[in-house]
């Protein structure tokens, strides 16, 4: 028999109800696009009688604490021990887990050097289970999809969402169908999508090209669909800012920044900064501020261009291919939390991009090229003086630097830019480079090496 989890004294599980972004319309079921009955736009998760201030408040935070001393896997994962925040289940063993969460906080001494930040930390998201930030959100909206009867669940992705759907997929015994990009995403995801054993299907377009036929094939065929228009992911990755605020003691940093893509996750953590803050859990909402590649631009055009009230889509082009969307479905809940928490949006070149990674590689910690905008990205927002020194800044790192090989070695090597516009301006980064040295196999080649390297 499994071992018994805890729950919070006092506070009940969650009902919850969709209600429409646009028109506010309510409703205990959701259509296969997730999108609203009455005018079609997103939808997302609402809890009516949840929202309990004040004792209730410490009642939670105790009883996150003591789940973590718990051997039940749904109190090990970082995303159900929050679970009086999300969507209930009728009992524990529903939950397709891979104990994801419990990500790192990490000091960064050295960029809080470079960018002249010393209260400079990073939530490490690429430390999940399959490598990215999707695992937190995919636990929750895997587990409603088997509890909702589907044999298979599929999604468009720029592939952390495949390879994320497909290990939870195959953990809960359900068939999974991934649509990507053809040559557009890393090797590595592809790879993973491969071996959890999901049907994968390159095709001859872009993500955004992925997700509108993803969009029509759920209203034709029995699938469900886990991209984060899918309100359930969006409730589990919430715990992110949740699992980051109990890091910090419930005491909000002055600034979040994420990377923004698809848009999903922003809008998640802005809603969890936002119910914290309703609950009596944190007593200021951080601001939350978006950064994308400026070749996949759509948020920042959409506020600077349109005022945030309709959407300006781009042909996106960027080498940071996790956040190549130039149609980003989340844009109206990105807009609504940017206001909420007072953020801002920036965009970054692709020479940023890759110093930017460079410098948290250095770190000791890395990651993969989109999270490393977050860095760059708080550059930019010191230099207009959104962000003052002294106050205190969390990067979101959404992947692994294992995630994508060749951007790490193209930029190494000298060649990640080659051919491209930024070729003659990426000499910049050269201090930055560590390229593999080959060498015959002698001691005197080796302490050579050692003795260059010394010098340089
Ligand atoms: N960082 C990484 C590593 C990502 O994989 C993504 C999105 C983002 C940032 C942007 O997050 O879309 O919520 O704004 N990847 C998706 C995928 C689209 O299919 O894996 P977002």
């Amino acid at each position: 028999m499994p071992p018994l989890s805890t729950s919070a004294p006092g506070v009940r599980q969650a009902a919850f109800r969709f209600r429409c972004i646009a028109c506010g319309d309510l409703s205990d079921s959701a259509r296969q696009n997730f999108r609203c009955s009455q005018c079609g736009d997103l939808l997302e998760i609402t809890y009516p009688h949840g929202k309990e201030a004040g004792s209730a408040a410490q009642n939670l935070k105790a009883s996150w604490r003591q789940r973590r001393l718990s051997q039940s896997a749904i109190d090990q994962s970082g995303v159900w021990r929050f679970r009086d925040l999300l969507p209930a289940l009728a009992n524990d063993e529903q939950a397709i887990t891979l104990r994801e969460g419990n990500t790192p906080l990490y000091e960064l001494p050295r960029c809080a050097r470079i960018t002249g930040v010393p209260r400079l930390s990073a939530k490490h998201q690429g430390l999940n289970p399959t490598g990215s930030f999707k695992d937190a959100g995919m636990t929750v909206a895997a587990t409603f999809a088997r509890l909702a009867g589907f044999r298979w669940v599929a999604c468009a992705s720029t592939g952390n969402t495949s390879a994320s759907m497909a290990a939870y997929a195959a953990r809960g015994g359900m068939r999974s169908l991934v649509l990507v990009p053809e040559g557009k995403i890393s090797w590595s995801k592809l790879s993973q999508a491969l071996d959890y054993g999901a049907v994968t299907c390159q095709l001859r377009t872009d993500f955004d090209g992925c997700l509108s036929l993803l969009q029509e094939l759920v209203l034709r065929a029995p699938v469900y669909q886990l991209n984060s228009i899918n309100p359930f992911r969006l409730e589990g990755q919430k715990t992110l800012a949740l699992e980051l605020l109990e890091q910090l003691d419930w005491q909000s940093p002055d600034h979040i920044i994420v990377p923004g893509g698809n848009l999903g996750n922003s809008s998640a953590i802005g809603k969890a900064l936002v119910e914290m803050r309703d609950l009596g859990l944190i007593s200021r909402l951080p601001r939350l501020s978006v950064i994308q590649a400026e070749g996949a631009n759509a948020l920042v055009r959409t506020l600077r261009e349109a005022a945030g009230k309709r959407l300006i889509s781009v042909q996106a082009e960027t080498r940071a291919t996790a956040i190549r969307i130039g149609n980003p479905a989340s844009w109206k809940k990105a807009v609504h939390v940017l206001e909420a928490t007072g953020g801002a949006c920036e965009q970054v070149t692709e020479i940023e991009i890759a110093q930017a990674k460079a410098e948290i590689g250095a770190e000791g910690i890395g990651c993969e090229p989109a999270s490393a905008v977050t860095l760059a990205g708080l550059k930019k927002l010191l230099k207009q003086g959104f962000v003052k020194p002294e106050e205190s800044v969390v990067l979101v790192l959404t992947g692994n630097l294992l995630k994508d090989p060749d951007f790490t070695m193209g930029f190494h090597r000298g060649d990640l830019l080659k051919g491209t516009a930024d070729e003659s301006a990426s000499a910049a980064l050269n201090p930055l480079r560590r390229p593999p040295i080959v060498l015959d196999a002698t001691l005197e080649a080796v302490i050579g090496a050692l003795e260059q390297a010394e010098k340089s």
